[in-house]
């Protein structure tokens, strides 16, 4: 194993001012041969490539990563948020980190629930926006963990590019500023000081944003890790905030916040292994169930995006998301069955009813039947290194720029994560999922999820790293990629840009990509009782395939999404 690098202390300069000044050189090749990272933003691409240049692994590249899109990319990287890392060794050894948010300790099941006159009402509002929204951060516990565990370069050194940035400002891409133009009025009206993503005219490619407040957090963070987050000042912040806005959040919950070293959940397809994240996540289970199904079904054999392939895969999916919104959530309070759900009987069984020319209405599918023994916007990026190690992390404030909330003096988002609890039975989240018991809301318990940072080996070789961000399309993104370069015999890239699509029984819709049915497709799927429900795009998928020493990254075009590499 050899994940630890030692490194004179020059790097140090040299890192922190090389990524600003050579950002304009940034191009986008996409093949190499040493280390590699790909990342919803060019510039945090930069960031984590100069750390492995000068000899950092692949989770000091993570750590340096995790924090710059903090700063570049506002709308889902985040210190206010949470996620999951799966890594391999170059010696084979795996494992995840789960830093997923938390419910503060005063929250309760039926927090979001009010008695009106028509009965019991979700105020789903308050799940979604607002101080009550935000669940306990994870990310800063998280990236701690991580260093300490897996770490080489100093942890000073990793944060120095962010805290530059947020200093002295970075500028917005062209999707940025008109992302940032959608949201300036939301956040003028939660906040009640100022914010320095809301300006008086509006944000225009290559203006510079700067965060001051944030680039002083990050500094906290720099010099007391885990402490200058979760105590001090940044906790008074915090706290100060939640009571301006009826929020939960106490030093007790800050103080208490650990993230998890858990057993990834670890599958087969086609003698491929995948590794996948465990609950909280529903990511990897899901994964497995679908992957068993493709198999099942030899989905492989039909033509890439015909009518049998989609509605195929639509089928198995939806048996997939009935199964999810019953049995997952958070396994240290419910008993999630996850050795019965990724039972290869069981799954024979679940996928035997399924007729390529038939679509099978969303009421007449149940959860499958277990014996008990007794979400859009969310950031992904792969990193592989020069050392064969890998990580692959997925990061979430929940919606974007999550519960609007800047925390202030600190400048940083909350996450609006709380809505990914069933806030109430049988009652739709943002992503339109549902769910039950398994994902109800109770002190300290994590809020189901869908991300999938995912890592695959082929003859027990590292052969592909990937996720992506979208709520609950995520499971599915991953899950046609993967069948994309292993069935579809494409390169990362390509499949990548493939147009997906995406069922997750409820609604019962067939979401898929603008421009991805013809006229004939379109009628057909129709005819076999599909609605069609067309979006501009499905996942920003970031993903790096190692094939014969090649490292070939696949970022996703409909975002500003970069490979970067050496
Ligand atoms: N917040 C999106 C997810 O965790 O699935």
């Amino acid at each position: 194993m050899q994940y630890k690098f030692k490194i004179s202390l020059f790097y140090k300069i040299l890192i922190s001012i090389f990524f600003v000044l050579s950002c304009n050189e940034i191009k986008k090749e996409t093949i190499y041969k040493k280390g590699m990272v790909s990342s919803a933003h060019p510039i945090a691409s930069k960031v984590g490539l100069d750390i492995l240049k000068n000899g950092g692994n692949a989770f000091d590249a993570a750590i340096g990563v995790h924090f710059a899109l903090s700063v570049v990319y506002p709308n889902a990287g985040n210190i206010g948020g949470g996620g999951f890392a799966v890594y391999r060794l170059n010696d084979g050894e795996v494992g995840s980190l789960d830093f997923r948010e938390k419910a503060p300790l005063k929250s309760y099941r039926d927090m979001y629930i009010s008695n009106s006159d028509d009965g019991l009402t979700v105020d789903d509002k308050k799940s979604k926006i607002g101080h009550l929204a935000s669940g306990v951060p994870g990310s800063v516990d998280g990236m701690v963990k991580l260093y300490e565990k897996f770490g080489s370069l100093d942890w000073k050194l990793l944060l120095e590019p962010s805290i530059e940035m947020a200093k002295n400002g970075f500028s917005l891409t062209d999707k940025q500023s008109n992302s940032l133009n959608r949201v300036m009025i939301l956040f003028d009206s939660i906040n009640d000081s100022e914010v320095s993503f809301v300006k008086e005219i509006k944000w225009k490619e290559n203006d510079v944003l700067v965060q001051k407040d944030l680039s002083k957090t990050l500094e906290r963070i720099r010099d007391k890790k885990r402490d200058g987050f979760y105590s001090g000042l940044t906790a008074d912040y915090i706290v100060n905030e939640m009571k301006k806005g009826d929020g939960i959040i106490s030093y007790e919950d800050l103080n208490n916040y650990s993230s998890i070293w858990r057993k990834p959940i670890i599958g087969k397809y086609k003698n491929h292994k995948i590794i996948s994240m465990a609950p909280p996540s529903s990511g990897g289970i899901a994964l497995l169930q679908l992957l068993h199904g493709a198999e099942k079904l030899n989905v492989g054999n039909y033509e890439h995006n015909s009518l049998e392939y989609i509605n195929t895969i639509a089928e198995i999916e939806s048996r997939v998301y009935a199964d999810r919104s019953t049995y997952l959530g958070d396994s240290d309070f419910y008993n999630v069955p996850i050795d019965d759900l990724i039972d290869n009987k069981y799954l024979d069984n679940r996928f035997s009813s399924i007729d390529p020319s038939t679509k099978t209405p969303s009421n007449q599918i149940k959860e499958g039947n277990i014996q008990f023994n007794e979400s859009e916007e969310t950031t992904h990026f792969s990193i592989v290194d020069e050392y064969g190690n890998a990580v692959s992390l997925t990061t979430t404030i929940n919606g974007a720029y999550g519960s609007k909330v800047v925390v202030e003096n600190a400048g940083f988002i909350l996450n609006n994560e709380m809505d990914d609890f069933s806030v109430k039975p049988g009652y739709p989240n943002m992503f339109g999922l549902i769910g039950g018991e398994a994902n109800s809301i109770e002190p300290n318990k994590r809020m189901l999820s869908s991300m999938t940072p995912t890592i695959i080996e082929k003859n027990d070789n590292l052969y592909m790293v990937l996720g992506t961000p979208g709520g609950s399309t995520i499971i599915t993104s991953v899950f046609q990629t993967i069948l994309n370069v292993i069935d579809f015999n494409m390169g990362m890239q390509e499949a990548v840009d493939a147009k997906k699509f995406h069922h997750q029984w409820l609604p019962d819709f067939l979401v898929v990509e603008k421009n991805t049915l013809n006229t004939n497709l379109n009628e057909n799927l129709k005819k076999m009782g599909h609605k069609i429900n067309e979006r501009s795009s499905l996942g920003r998928m970031d993903c790096i395939l190692i094939e014969n020493g090649i490292l070939e990254g696949g970022a996703d075009k409909r975002g500003d999404n970069t490979a970067l590499g050496y």
